[in-house]
């Protein structure tokens, strides 16, 4: 496929959206700029958008491979993504294995107790309202779902966990939370979308619980870029890594 960059649809905090020349295609181009807490601290990475991109590539592969409907077409170059368009649900969909983070400020976790069954939680995505936590009748009250869509994202995003967490654990990699985001497909299906990747997700390293995601950035540390080449490093084969030209980066 080489399809042409078109008109751009919606410029976020980490990626830019372009109509392309086919009507429900999108391309996703994942940026180098970096936030937090709610975009007041905002930085740029060299090849932060080029790793995202391919590393979210990895992902939503291995999702297809398993029967998991997702926005993915191809990685056209890193950093620009062919994608399905869709229709947005403002949902942020999290999945915690590990207590960590804004719940143990929130509620009585222990910091790092395990959570089994996972936890499904959804917050509004909304910078307005900062992205409140949702129950199912809110979300429903507001029409950002249907109880029957809610009651899909979740065995969806069960399986997405099992799916990833164990991949990852091959990898050494523990997978303490992720927060994804679905959208409707032009049929009407409930798809992935959006991205996966260390901005999204929590990867800790298995045997040091070293930390290889966007908490050293708003953590204030300086190694961020390592954490996220360390990342795509460990999940590309060495097909991948000869493709998207990453070789150098292995250690
Ligand atoms: N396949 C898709 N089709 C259309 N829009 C998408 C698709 N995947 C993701 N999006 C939307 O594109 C935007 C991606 O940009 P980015 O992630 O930088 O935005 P954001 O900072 O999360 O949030 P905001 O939307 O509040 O600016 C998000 O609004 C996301 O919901
Ligand atoms: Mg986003």
């Amino acid at each position: 496929m080489n399809p042409k960059i078109g008109d751009l649809i919606y410029a976020g905090k980490a990626k830019d959206v372009y109509e392309t020349d086919t009507p429900n295609h999108v391309i996703v181009k994942f940026r180098d700029d970096i936030t937090a807490g709610d975009g007041i601290k905002c930085e740029s990475l060299v090849k932060k958008g080029y790793y995202n991109s391919v590393i979210s590539s990895k992902f939503f592969e291995i999702l297809e491979e398993s029967g998991i409907k997702t926005q993915y077409i191809e990685l056209i170059k890193p950093g620009y993504m062919l994608c399905k368009k869709l229709r947005m649900i403002p949902l942020e969909v999290i999945t915690r294995n590990i207590a960590t983070g804004s719940i143990v400020k929130k509620f009585p976790f222990h910091h790092n107790q395990i959570l089994n069954p996972p936890i499904i939680q959804m917050d509004y995505k909304n910078d307005v309202y900062h992205d409140p936590m949702l129950n199912d009748s809110i979300t429903t009250a507001l029409s950002l779902a249907t109880q029957q869509e809610l009651n899909n994202i979740r065995k969806i995003t069960f399986k997405i966990n099992n799916i990833l967490k164990d991949f990852l654990l091959e990898k050494n990699i523990l997978f303490p939370d992720f927060k994804i985001e679905y959208g409707f497909d032009s049929h009407g299906n409930i798809v992935l979308g959006d991205e996966i990747s260390p901005d999204t997700c929590r990867f800790w390293d298995l045997k040091s619980w070293e930390v290889l995601d966007k908490d050293l950035f708003r953590n204030g540390e300086s190694n961020v870029m390592d954490a996220y080449m360390k990342i795509a490093s460990l999940i590309l084969n060495n097909e991948d890594k000869e493709k998207w030209n990453i070789s150098h980066i292995l250690k």
